[in-house]
């Protein structure tokens, strides 16, 4: 869906839904460029709806050169840019319910007020993220109606404000392509399968795929250890963006978990926490969305990403409980639950990344439901060892939306892992479990610094969100691209 600017020598088609915002404080909508002729007849229909600009209320008018849309907006100074993306997703919601073609959204000087960059940014992305659908088995669903969405705004910013609407389609657009990777089923989305796709998803990009030979001459034990208990075999996956700048920044690693399925292995899970694990490779689909718009939003970074995909399977040859695995880095394993397979692939990942020395290196993985239990389902586990790289993922989070909470690092916690026959067990016990994890992780980071962000809870989601519908949610994609962005 095309994301623009609306200007004024372009007259509004009659099947378009212009939007208005009010907030409570004031008596009426922001007029932005709207024509005058309507503002009596708009404010009257107000005062008999009672209509007060509360946050989620609004009020359909029929004109004759339209139909307005005033969407209430709540309190100003309860205002910030998660309220901006909501209200242009009701308002995108509600242009598709009534098959309007085009929907003009009219912040007014609303979005001047604090940030406009990232209001404008925010707005024009909400819209495509609302009205996102996984539809490709429903073959009786209509298509989508809405074929442009406009960001009316005064001409005070200039070209930037262009670059800002085609930049909110491009990011809103790779979140869609993430969301859609793992939505797709388990069977359909095969190591394999996601190799192809970090191949056929991100242009620009010098994409890599090794196969489980490779794997092997790597000496990749854990991602070896996990993959044996399924007929499909592994790949691991290596992407390449270098910036024409002439002394790029970074390189940054990526790092995004892959579990393509995990069933739990011989340590089954039970049949209801399956259901989604199809999902186990959010981490994943997050590098390969980010990697997507790299071309088109030109970071002056180089980065690198690194994915080992793998079903987690139980089958006759698969790792068991009480196995030791040899990791590439030499460190040894004793498995005492094959449902703790993420960090035995990311222990290979991470030390392989690590020894291209990159300036920084961020994990995104589902990897634990103690992080759920934590946080929630819509706020990630920030971990790492560099204060610097922290702060600097917490600002984007606090811009994009892609929630961060910043957890500890409690080195005395390194005793659950210890194990009597190698260096380290696999999985802890309940109590922390998200942060016994991280400490795993940093085993295999050496001095590099490192951030782990366990998105095991925003990752998927089983309600509807404001702008994400059921499934997955591309958590991770505008966070990262936004860090890149301001490195
Ligand atoms: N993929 C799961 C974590 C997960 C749980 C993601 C719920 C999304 C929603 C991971 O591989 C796992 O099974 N972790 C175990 C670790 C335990 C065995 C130490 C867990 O959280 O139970
Ligand atoms: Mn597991
Ligand atoms: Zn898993």
């Amino acid at each position: 869906m095309k994301i623009g600017i609306w200007s004024a020598k372009v007259a509004p088609k009659s099947e378009a839904l212009i939007c208005l915002f009010q907030f409570e404080e004031d008596k009426s909508p922001a007029w932005g460029l709207l024509a005058d002729r309507f503002h009596g007849e708009i404010q009257k229909i107000l005062g008999l709806e009672q209509f007060k600009g509360k946050e989620g209320k609004s009020v359909l008018i029929h004109t004759g050169g339209g139909r307005i849309l005033v969407a209430g907006l709540g309190k100003r100074s309860a205002f910030d840019l998660e309220k901006w993306r909501q209200a242009a997703a009701r308002a995108a919601r509600r242009s598709r319910e009534m098959k309007a073609k085009e929907l003009l959204l009219i912040p007014a000087d609303h979005a001047v007020l604090a940030d406009t960059e990232n209001a404008l940014l925010a707005l024009g992305e909400a819209v495509s993220l609302a009205l996102y659908r996984y539809d490709r088995y429903l073959k009786d669903e209509e298509a989508s109606e809405l074929a442009a969405a406009y960001l009316v705004t005064s001409h005070r910013l200039g070209r930037r404000e262009a670059e800002l609407a085609s930049k909110a389609q491009v990011l809103a657009e790779a979140v869609n392509a993430a969301r859609t990777l793992i939505n797709e089923p388990a069977s359909t989305m095969t190591p394999e399968d996601l190799a192809r796709a970090a191949q056929s998803l991100t242009p620009g990009v010098e994409v890599m795929v090794h196969d489980e030979k490779w794997i092997q001459r790597m000496k990749m034990g854990g991602v070896m250890g996990v993959a044996r208990g399924s007929h499909r075999p592994p790949r691991f996956i290596e992407l390449r963006y270098k910036p024409r700048t002439k002394s790029p920044k970074g390189p940054i690693a990526l790092i995004g978990k892959g579990i393509t399925f995990d069933s739990g292995g011989l340590s089954l899970k039970p049949a209801k926490s399956m259901e989604t694990m199809k999902s186990d490779m959010s981490g994943a689909a997050a590098v390969i969305g980010t990697f997507r718009v790299l071309k088109e939003l030109k970071p002056e970074v180089e980065v690198r990403g690194y994915i080992a995909a793998t079903e987690n399977m139980p089958g006759g040859n698969a790792y068991k409980p009480g196995d030791v695995l040899v990791t590439m880095s030499g460190k040894t394993i004793e498995v005492n639950n094959t449902d703790a397979e993420g960090r035995l692939t990311l222990a290979d990942v991470l030390y392989h990344a690590a020894q291209a020395k990159p300036k920084a290196m961020i994990d995104l993985a589902t990897l634990t439901g103690a992080c759920v239990v934590a946080l929630g389902e819509r706020i990630a586990g920030l971990f790492g060892n560099d204060e610097k790289l922290i702060q600097g993922l917490s600002a984007s989070s606090n811009r994009t939306g892609d929630k961060l909470w910043a957890m500890p690092m409690e080195d005395d916690y390194k005793d659950l892992l210890k194990s009597d026959i190698a260096d380290m067990k696999n999985a802890g016990e309940r109590y922390a479990g998200s942060i016994t994890a991280a400490l795993f992780l940093k085993e295999f980071v050496g001095s590099v610094p490192w951030a782990h962000i366990d998105i095991a809870g925003p990752a998927f989601t089983e309600k509807e969100l404001p702008y994400c519908p059921k499934g997955g949610t591309g958590f991770g994609v505008r966070l990262l691209v936004d860090y890149l962005l301001h490195v």
